[in-house]
């Protein structure tokens, strides 16, 4: 993934403190953040994403069960030396480049999941008054170059906050905050109105905002002065329609592939192609999914798998 040269953005904010109830019961006990997909947690994408866009700070919105994941980046000595006894270099150098010794990071609790708005809010006495990235990590994306670094530059030329989005069936407006713009063809454009789960036939556009955020310090103000909105929580997109009242916002139609990791599909989506394309891993997974024959592969109603004649 390639970076940007010209990021003034030094803040990541990564809310971690939902839930995920929809992958129930994995994330009984461990954050959703924390799924692998292939070798490195969620939460490890997000952050290498963010590094590369030019942040140095991070800061965690965590909550509930959370812990893993502060353990996730702490240095652990003990596994460090095992791995050096053993000669097992390139998992030490794996182990040691989980956090560059230039990042910092910061953990601040979320008191309850009530809601994005609320999280980002909580990351106010870290953040002051710079702009900043939010990056949801089940929200994962492939690109060539990192989706935040491509934002920091729209940011860069623009000076105003800018929402990562992409185009999604219309059925579907209901599961984001969708935005209507005023150059409906453009890669970036200003906002004109932004709506939190639209049902299709209220929703103002297709153009769906997704995990990827650079705001402007003054959204703050915003997120205090709200109150609840959909589904009883502080929303995010509420406190951008307020800030948007005030100052220009943009969506910009980044490019890359987004899989949604916070369902179990967009999850398993992710796994496979990172698996494919997975430098040690990738020729021997394509290997075996090729001799998988995944289309005769048709399940049995015991649950067993029937495979076609001759195979
Ligand atoms: P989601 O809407 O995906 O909710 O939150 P969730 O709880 O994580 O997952 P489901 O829908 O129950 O399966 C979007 C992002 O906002 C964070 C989540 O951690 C996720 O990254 N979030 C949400 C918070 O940090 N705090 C909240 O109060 C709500």
């Amino acid at each position: 993934m390639r970076s940007s040269s010209r990021s003034v953005i030094r803040t990541a904010v990564f809310p971690v403190a939902g839930r995920g109830t929809r992958f129930l019961p994995a994330t009984k006990a461990s954050p959703k953040e924390m799924l692998p997909v292939v070798d490195k947690p969620l939460i490890q994408y997000a952050v290498e994403e963010a590094l590369a866009a030019g942040a140095r700070r991070l800061v965690f919105i965590t909550g509930a069960s959370k812990r893993a994941i502060e353990d996730h980046f702490d240095s652990d000595q003990e596994l460090e030396h095992m791995l050096e006894r053993q000669g097992k270099s390139d998992l030490l150098n794996q182990l040691r480049s989980v956090l560059p010794s230039y990042a910092s990071c910061i953990y601040i609790r979320q008191p309850a999941p009530l809601g994005l708005g609320h999280a980002v809010l909580c990351a106010q006495p870290a953040v002051g008054a710079e702009p900043f990235f939010v990056h949801l990590a089940d929200d994962l994306i492939r690109g060539e170059v990192a989706c935040l670094a491509q934002m920091a530059d729209v940011y860069a030329a623009k000076r105003a906050s800018v929402l990562g989005v992409e185009v999604v069936p219309r059925k579907d407006t209901e599961k984001y905050g969708i935005v209507a713009v005023e150059a409906d063809r453009s890669t970036t454009s200003r906002v004109r109105s932004i709506v939190e789960k639209p049902k299709p036939a209220d929703a103002p556009s297709n153009l769906a905002v997704v995990g990827r955020y650079v705001l402007a310090p003054t959204i703050f103000e915003h997120l205090e002065r709200i109150g609840q909105g959909a589904g009883g929580e502080i929303q995010l997109t509420d406190g951008i329609a307020a800030l948007m009242r005030e100052e220009a916002v943009y969506a910009y139609r980044f490019s890359g592939h987004r899989y949604d990791c916070g369902s179990k599909l967009g999850y398993l989506q992710a796994t496979v192609e990172y698996a494919l394309a997975h430098a040690q891993l990738g020729a021997d997974f394509r290997r075996y999914l090729k001799q998988l024959d995944v289309k005769a592969a048709v399940r049995a109603p015991g649950g067993r798998t029937r495979r076609s004649a001759g195979s």
